[in-house]
């Protein structure tokens, strides 16, 4: 039997932002493998779609609105998932939004939500759920959505980088601490190259300046054609975890191009640069 099947055979998983996207693939394999799945999304319509694939397809889940920018909306949600489910086992903080725009130019409210959800929707799920599965004692897995953009730098994808950086630094410390707590909670980082989802459709990009419709539309085109598929990444992401991996890369290839340059940067001390591919990304 492989890891996965035998740690996640059984208990509750909450997934943030399981709407739809890489949140929802892993519920989608989560339920697969055993698990009763607390499906949080700040959409509606999203949460009870995958809710009602997974109850058709056999398995158990619980659609549940979640917006994981407000922390108080976090501590809610974590006293009625220990109220109505028990201990939880799995918690994937994977809510995030892109924002693309120069950083002068985005809007103060639409640079409050990107650090709101992809920062603070994962500090704040920690801070909520781990008094709880500290109080259980059992073992459990909190795996934390970072990305390639946590260890590259690219201009106009300034906010949702900065937050990303965060995330991993979030993630790191917090391995650490149940290390010197002893606590028996595994920490991953969830590190997606790139799978196929909706995160770069022009619907997510309210309050964007103009010039992101470009940028959107030239990353949606190369995640058609080169993403990975959202079930391959979610069966991935859950085998790495299952297995007690801090590195959770969907492509461990791109993770280490990226990273190399990361670690050439810093060693060189150079000016700051930009790759042909990147070049051509951003068109000039
Ligand atoms: N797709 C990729 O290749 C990729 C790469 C690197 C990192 N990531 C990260 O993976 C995570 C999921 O991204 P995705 O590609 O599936 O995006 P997606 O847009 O398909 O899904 C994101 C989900 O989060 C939900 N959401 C947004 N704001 C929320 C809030 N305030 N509270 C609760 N839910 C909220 C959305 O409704 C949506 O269902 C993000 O953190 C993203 O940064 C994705």
């Amino acid at each position: 039997m492989s890891k996965d099947f035998e740690v996640f055979s059984g208990g509750v998983a909450v997934i943030t932002g399981a709407g739809s996207g890489i949140g929802a693939g892993l519920a989608r394999r989560a339920s697969e493998l055993g698990m009763t799945v607390v499906v949080a999304d700040i959409s509606r319509p999203g949460a009870e779609q995958v809710a009602a694939e997974i109850r058709a397809a056999g398995g158990k889940a619980e659609a549940v609105v979640v917006d994981v920018s407000q922390p108080e909306a976090l501590d809610h949600f974590a006293a009625l998932v220990n109220e109505r489910f028990g201990d939880v086992r799995l918690l994937i903080n994977n809510a995030g939004i892109e924002t693309i725009g120069y950083a002068w130019e985005i809007p103060a409210a639409r640079w409050e939500a990107t650090l709101n959800i992809n920062i603070h929707g994962v500090v704040h799920g920690v801070r909520a759920f781990v008094p709880y599965m500290l109080k259980s004692g059992k073992e459990a897995w909190i795996g934390n959505l970072s990305s390639i953009g946590g260890f590259s730098v690219m201009p106009t994808q300034t906010a949702y980088v900065v937050t990303k950086h965060a995330v991993q630094a979030f993630s790191e410390c917090l391995y650490l601490e149940m290390e010197m707590t002893k606590a028996p909670i595994h920490v991953s980082s969830i590190i997606p190259g790139m799978i196929k989802t909706g995160i770069f459709d022009a619907a997510a990009g309210a309050g964007e300046p103009e010039g992101a419709t470009r940028h959107r539309t030239v990353m949606r085109e190369l995640m058609a054609a080169h993403g990975m598929e959202l079930a391959d990444g979610a069966k991935i992401i859950l085998e790495k975890i299952a297995a007690g991996e801090f590195w959770v890369s969907s492509q461990p290839e791109m993770t280490e191009q990226v990273t190399a340059g990361r670690i050439e940067f810093m060693r060189t001390q150079a000016a700051p640069t930009l790759a042909p591919q990147a070049k051509q990304l951003l068109g000039i």
